[in-house]
């Protein structure tokens, strides 16, 4: 949600802060903060405030030397954005500054207690509560007042500290937030996002939970918060510095989308295996007798991965004949799910760092389960936290609105119900169907791209409605929850999405001029029964938009995409409407990249 960076080094930190916070600005960004070291005395320099990383950069002044600091973007939770809620949070006498990612559950209970013993808050912060304990701590080293800190503490924490008496360290902590130490030549960083970090250096170290590090300009090592230590080695970051850039595109949901094809390439890339008509997925550890033995599966995810896991239900079901249903891991962690040894988990997270996720995952596997991870980023909490899994290979995603994960992952699924349906009952020339379509998907993509100012035009007609319904029966039902979800988070237009087979049992009573209705209509054996929902609004007078495999007469528009196998056709469907979002928040003059009260990453409940 918030974001972290660090440094500790010999160059001027300011700016190298400000510019990793404007990488991180997408997790969250109503108020941001920076506190740097004088280089002679140690004392702290802090500035904070409220909006965005550039209004901070405006407010730092000239003279603001410093070789060491810390700084966060945040997203509010306790508290409203402002100046002094921002972080950093210093103590009363400059000496202990701390950024933090997460939530003090106990804060409120802390804070009385501190405030009986005389201290006065600055902020409404939970964070504040960390550096009141620090700073009163009266164990000798920084490491020790840390950890005593933490010990009275609940909650989520992704911590980076400051002190002014140990000006030769940076003291890191994790435990359900991520921590990712970046590791220099005579220099080191701490960031919640290797988005921060990659422009410095591609070695890292990702903190467990349960883990904290000493930064020191040319040293660092890992411990637990026992003070065991954890002798943690770097890893080298795959991804390029470069594809966290715009790379000429006015916004990053626009380069996403554009970048799908290559994506989907890379996801199938060194996967497909002629010769079984199957694929090898690396790291499910699930060997065939045991993928033989799944009687049920579960996909858990949220908002658009749980869109995907819907989609990959589907795959699934089709495919490998395995009864599947995917639901909203939000929901899921709270309802006593009973747990079954014979159904296979599968998280599904583009971040694999959305606390609802990871907090089901932890559930279920606390309880025995077996539990997939299907992520885009490797070595997140959820991959880390999974049995084994795939990752979707989508690179980097930095609008807060995802689009390429979506279509990745949607593939990474139909990859995973092949794999099992050759296990099972799915013959050879099924598997080669499959493998085919799967081929034809980047040139497809491109064709769809391709469309983007047909669809700029439609999106500008459609842009004045107040509200849209988006239809879609079994394969297109989940295409249109999607659609319906993009259009939602940034144009703030009402949309609902429903299954065209429920209209007459209520929402066509909604339908009249005055709201479009976008609808999926794939050419496979629902067609008939998707052209009779067509008639039906029209009857009504409705306006539609149609998506699908050829022109539609009842339809006012339809945008014709390329056909696919119809089990993949869904993957196809979603990409015009993902343009169709963009182009219509664009006519509206909405910021694209940073929908209101949205971030990228939810790590907090
Ligand atoms: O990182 P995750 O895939 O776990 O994130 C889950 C949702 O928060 C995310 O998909 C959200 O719905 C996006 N804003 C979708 O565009």
């Amino acid at each position: 949600m918030c974001g972290i960076v660090g440094y500790i080094g010999k160059r001027d930190v300011a700016p190298l802060l400000l510019e990793g916070l404007q990488r991180l600005e997408y997790r969250g960004y109503d108020s941001a903060g920076v506190v740097v070291n004088s280089p002679k005395s140690g004392a702290l320099k802090m500035v904070k405030a409220k909006g965005r990383v550039r209004d901070l950069e405006a407010r730092v002044p000239k003279r603001f030397a410093g070789t060491t600091g810390i700084a966060h973007t945040r997203w509010a939770t306790h508290g409203a954005p402002s100046d002094v809620n921002s972080h950093p949070h210093l103590d009363p006498e400059n000496k202990v500054a701390v950024v933090h990612n997460g939530i003090v559950d106990n804060a409120a209970d802390l804070r009385a207690k501190l405030e009986a013993e005389g201290v006065v808050f600055a902020s409404e912060t939970d964070t504040e509560v960390i550096t009141h304990l620090i700073a009163r701590s009266l164990a000798d080293s920084l490491e020790e007042k840390v950890r005593e800190a933490l010990k009275v503490i609940e909650g989520t924490y992704g911590i980076a500290v400051m002190h002014a008496d140990f000006a030769d360290r940076i003291v890191v902590a994790r435990n359900g937030s991520p921590v990712i130490l970046g590791i220099g030549e005579k220099e080191m960083l701490v960031a919640s996002d290797v988005a921060a970090l990659i422009a410095h250096t591609r070695q890292v170290v990702t903190l467990n939970d349960g883990e904290m590090a000493t930064l020191k300009a040319d040293d660092f090592r890992t411990y637990t918060t026992s003070g065991t230590q954890t002798n943690a080695t770097p890893e080298t970051v795959e991804w390029e510095a470069a594809s966290f850039d715009m790379g000429g595109h006015d916004t990053y949901m626009h380069k996403e989308m554009s970048e799908q094809a290559e994506a989907v390439d890379r996801v199938l890339r060194g996967r497909i295996d002629d010769r079984f008509s199957t694929v090898h997925l690396g790291g499910l550890n699930l060997d065939a007798r045991e993928a033989r033995g799944v009687r049920r599966i579960k996909i858990l995810g949220c908002g658009t991965s749980y869109h995907a896991g819907l989609i990959g239900a589907g795959l699934i079901e089709e495919l490998a004949r395995i009864p599947a249903d995917a639901e909203p891991a939000s929901e899921f962690r709270y309802r006593n799910p009973v747990v079954d040894p014979d159904t296979l988990y599968i998280a599904v997270s583009q971040s694999g760092e959305t606390y609802d996720v990871l907090a089901a995952v932890q559930e279920l596997k606390r309880k025995g389960a077996r539990v997939l991870g299907v992520v885009n980023v490797v070595g997140s909490a959820i991959a880390r936290e999974a049995d084994g899994g795939t990752y979707v290979h989508a690179g980097p995603e930095v609008c807060v609105v995802s689009t390429k994960c979506f279509t990745n992952t949607v593939v990474a699924f139909a990859l995973l119900a092949l794999h099992l349906g050759r296990i099972r009952d799915l013959s050879v020339a099924d598997g080669k169907r499959i493998i085919e379509g799967l081929r034809k998907l980047p040139a497809q993509i491109e064709e769809i791209l391709a469309m983007e100012p047909e669809i700029e035009k439609l999106a500008q007609e459609y842009a004045g409605a107040q509200s849209m319904m988006f239809i879609g029966r079994v394969r297109g039902y989940p295409v249109a929850l999607e659609a319906s979800l993009k259009l939602k988070e940034i144009s703030y237009i009402h949309a609902e999405a429903y299954p065209a087979s429920e209209l007459k049992h209520g929402p066509l009573a909604l339908i009249e001029p005055a709201l479009p209705t976008v609808a999926i209509v794939p050419n496979d054996d629902l067609l008939e029964k998707n052209r009779a929902a067509l008639e039906e609004i029209k009857a009504r007078s409705g306006r539609i938009l149609a998506v699908a495999h050829q022109n539609q007469e009842k339809a006012d528009h339809t945008i014709v995409v390329p056909k696919n196998e119809d089990e993949l056709d869904p993957i196809l469907m979603g990409i015009p409407l993902q343009l169709f979002a963009y182009h219509t928040a664009l006519a509206m003059g909405r910021d694209i990249d940073k929908p209101r009260n949205l971030a990228k990453s939810v790590t907090v409940e």
